[in-house]
């Protein structure tokens, strides 16, 4: 990206931080066919911080149905159909680890605590995760807190300290997943290597570009490029993390209450659930950014 446009989107980034709470929380009645205005609402929001915390109105709390239209109304139109995922690409995140899948993915399949990531950061890089939505269906006894930092006040705060660090975490070969192998040698997913912080083409001459982030805080199975720069961007992409950390949205979810986003980065404190009624948090993922605007 040419300077004077970075400089133009940080500025216009810049702008709304002095936004009213960010811990608003969207009331909706019907989430099978959100309002214009509750739709308004969580696309300015989204648009604002890149998320949007809602809630859905009884009986709606766990309809899989309702928050499938809800999300498809919110622009989250192409799903990431993973083999655990129900016809709408609805995935119930619980403590079920799953037979065969990578370790560190097996995580969110735990009652442990997720560090900071965001979602699908080892699917290819010309694909990948734009939005995500996660709902509460039921929450934990106790704990299951998550939370949440815009990955674009990471960038500024990143730049604003050195612009090449996150020069160096643009490169697209910064961070690799290896590929992952059966006990038979066969490769069930090829190595995956790409950029940490990377711009999409906007659709039209009057929309912005938007910053993804491709980002996980596990040091096993992953892979920095070698070089002097990148070691030194990543310390600084730490710590600016657990700066930001200390005042980041940390909310727990009850029931009927969740988040859309645009892939933020996000964590989740331990659980423990009681026996006959597992924390049940539903989740969508999207190759498309909320609102829908299909950039490349
Ligand atoms: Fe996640």
């Amino acid at each position: 990206m040419h300077s004077s446009t970075l400089r133009r989107w940080i500025d216009s980034r810049r702008e709304r931080d002095i936004e009213d709470s960010i811990r608003t929380i969207i009331d909706i009645s019907n989430p099978a066919q959100p309002t214009d205005a509750e739709r308004k609402a969580i696309l300015h929001r989204c648009d604002r911080f890149n998320f949007a915390l809602y809630r859905f109105a009884p009986p709606y709390t766990a309809d899989r149905c309702a928050l499938d239209r809800f999300a498809h109304a919110l622009g989250l139109v192409r799903r990431d159909f993973s083999l655990d995922a129900d016809a709408f690409g609805i995935v119930s995140v619980r403590n079920t680890p799953a037979a065969g899948a990578p370790a560190g993915e097996m995580i969110p399949f735990t009652d442990r605590a997720l560090n900071w990531h965001s979602d699908g950061y080892y699917h290819p890089c010309e694909r990948p995760i734009r939005s995500i939505a996660m709902h509460c269906e039921r929450p934990a006894a106790s704990g299951g807190e998550n939370g949440f930092i815009d990955p674009d006040r990471l960038f500024i705060a990143l730049h604003d300290h050195d612009p090449s660090l996150v020069e160096a975490l643009m490169h697209p070969q910064a961070m690799s997943v290896p590929a992952v192998f059966d006990e038979k040698g066969r490769c069930l997913r090829p190595c995956r290597s790409g950029p940490v912080f990377s711009f999409s083409t906007p659709s039209s001459a009057d929309s912005r570009p938007r910053l993804s982030m491709r980002y996980t805080s596990r040091t096993r199975s992953i892979r920095w490029r070698d070089t002097p720069s990148i070691a030194e961007a990543r310390i600084a992409l730490r710590k600016t993390i657990d700066t930001l950390a200390r005042d980041a949205l940390m909310i727990r979810f009850e029931a009927g209450e969740g988040i859309i986003c645009n892939n933020i980065l996000h964590c989740r404190s331990a659980f423990i659930d009681e026996a006959a009624s597992p924390r049940t948090l539903l989740r969508i993922r999207s190759f498309d950014a909320v609102g829908g605007a299909p950039d490349s």
